[in-house]
């Protein structure tokens, strides 16, 4: 395997001399056959087996090709693959290799030869259950590797090490047999610096350890002998220890966790697809880096409190098709970037005063196919909608009382203040909460001098 490059060299060496000189000299000779025939293996590697010829000028599979400035993208994704296209097989070599959603089983020793500059590859959702020591050889620049929803149960540590770059590795979701195999890798895991190498990661067996994060196992645990349940040492009888051991392996989770329950793609920008996964809450540690989340169809009743407090950086957040009724006043606190939300077809009726707080940067409002209800308590969104005008919102109408059915909430609104503000008498309800005094400050079109006077005692009420 070592000696490729003096046999390309050899190779090269032949093809410039001419003709005649060839085949004269032993051993160059004998270096060319071999070179020979390893590059035709790689073109079989690459396109054979999916039915081309090993003709260099075929276009690549069906993957298609973006750029980011800098940066090139070769999308294969969901293209049925069983192989690693060939780096042969594209004009020019990608940055970012996208192979998510095949159907590959095995990665070979110098599976990525030809892919040296790549940066990122996705493998995530194929069958991969064989990856040999050098699978990766070559491949220094890379930095982020997604392995999750794949067949690995072991994986040497060894087959890490020629990506030097490496600072992002995803493992999930892969029946992981910690036993003393997986050990190397363990320890590496583990090294404070590798944050983000292999988190969320788990064992499925042995039993003794289902459950528990590679990160955090005990590296000593996977060593051990297993305790023999009876006068035969059977190394299996562990595993068959249902009637002897309690049923107590992986901690009880209330709530699903985020990257295992959905799918995170990190290219072109990092996003994680949690559509129709039957949720009943907002899944958990949403990894910090995450832009999109589509949350949509599922059956989501409520929004509590600190529910994206680790997501951040959540420009998109789509919210449609589930069973909302009620968002808590912190559900959609942190998400100070936060430009596009989706809540249509829901059964919202209103929103708590300051759940939209924090979304200074919010650019597109979907609320379409809501039960909005036209009385005092949908005031508040009407009015953060007039102090953002910046902010595009659909879906605004009034469900009930039966008389405004089909309205525009707004119009409701608009409505109310004329009315309210034409009599002196102010509606005690009007002081019932620290919105209204908000409103009415904030509100020009409204703001009978008479409503500012208890403006000291209401701001006591708050603190
Ligand atoms: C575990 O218990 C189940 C039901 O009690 C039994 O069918 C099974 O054979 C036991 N052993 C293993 C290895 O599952
Ligand atoms: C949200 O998801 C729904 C259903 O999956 C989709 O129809 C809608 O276009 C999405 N909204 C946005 C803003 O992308
Ligand atoms: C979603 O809401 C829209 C707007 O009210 C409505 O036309 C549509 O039928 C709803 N879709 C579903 C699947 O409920």
């Amino acid at each position: 395997m070592h000696v490729t490059s003096p046999f390309l060299l050899a190779l090269l060496v032949l093809l410039l001399l001419p003709p005649s000189t060839q085949p004269r000299k032993a051993s160059q000779g004998k270096g060319l056959r071999v070179g020979r025939h390893r590059h035709r293996q790689n073109r079989v590697r690459g396109g054979g087996r999916q039915g081309r010829s090993g003709d260099s000028s075929h276009k690549g599979p069906d993957c298609s090709e973006f750029s980011n400035p800098g940066n090139l993208f070769m999308d294969c994704q969901g293209r049925k693959l069983s192989s690693i296209p060939s780096a042969l097989s594209f004009s020019r070599p990608p940055d970012h290799l996208l192979l998510a959603r095949n159907l590959i089983q095995a990665l070979r020793n110098r599976a990525f030869s030809g892919y040296e500059g790549l940066r990122s590859l996705d493998l995530q959702q194929n069958r991969i259950s064989v990856l040999e020591e050098e699978a990766f050889l070559g491949l220094t620049h890379l930095t982020s590797l997604l392995l999750q929803h794949n067949h690995l149960s072991t994986l040497s540590e060894e087959a890490l090490i020629p990506m030097q770059s490496l600072r992002y590795l995803r493992l999930h979701d892969n029946p992981w047999s910690c036993h003393c195999t997986l050990e190397s890798l363990v320890r590496t895991l583990q090294v404070p610096s590798n944050r983000n190498l292999g988190n969320h990661a788990r064992c499925e067996e042995p039993f003794r350890l289902r459950g528990r994060k590679l990160k955090r196992v005990d590296p000593e645990l996977l060593c051990l002998e297993p305790e023999p349940i009876s006068a035969t040492a059977d190394p299996k009888g562990e595993d068959g220890r249902n009637a002897t051991v309690p049923l107590q392996p992986s901690p009880f989770r209330s709530k699903p966790d985020a990257t295992t329950v959905c799918h995170t793609y990190l290219f072109p920008t990092p996003h994680m697809d949690c559509r129709s996964r039957d949720l009943t809450e907002v899944p958990s540690d949403i990894p910090r880096e995450i832009v999109r989340m589509d949350l949509s169809q599922n059956s989501l009743r409520r929004l509590k409190g600190r529910d994206f407090v680790e997501a951040s950086r959540l420009r998109s957040l789509n919210l449609s098709h589930n069973n909302l009724e009620d968002m808590d006043t912190a559900s959609l606190s942190g998400l100070l970037h936060l430009h596009e939300l989706d809540l249509s077809n829901n059964s919202l009726r209103f929103f708590h005063y300051g759940v939209l707080e924090d979304l200074y940067f919010l650019s597109l409002l979907r609320l379409d196919g809501n039960p909005w209800v036209c009385d005092y308590s949908i005031h508040y969104l009407v009015y953060w909608l007039r102090l953002h005008p910046g902010v595009t919102h659909s879906g605004l109408l009034c469900h009930s009382p039966p008389e405004l059915r089909g309205k525009s909430v707004e119009d409701y609104v608009h409505s109310y203040n004329r009315a309210c503000s034409q009599t002196e008498q102010t509606d005690p309800e009007l002081w019932n909460t620290a919105m209204e005094l908000q409103v009415s400050l904030e509100e020009k079109e409204v703001e009978p001098a008479n409503l500012r006077r208890p403006q000291k005692y209401r701001l006591t009420r708050l603190n």
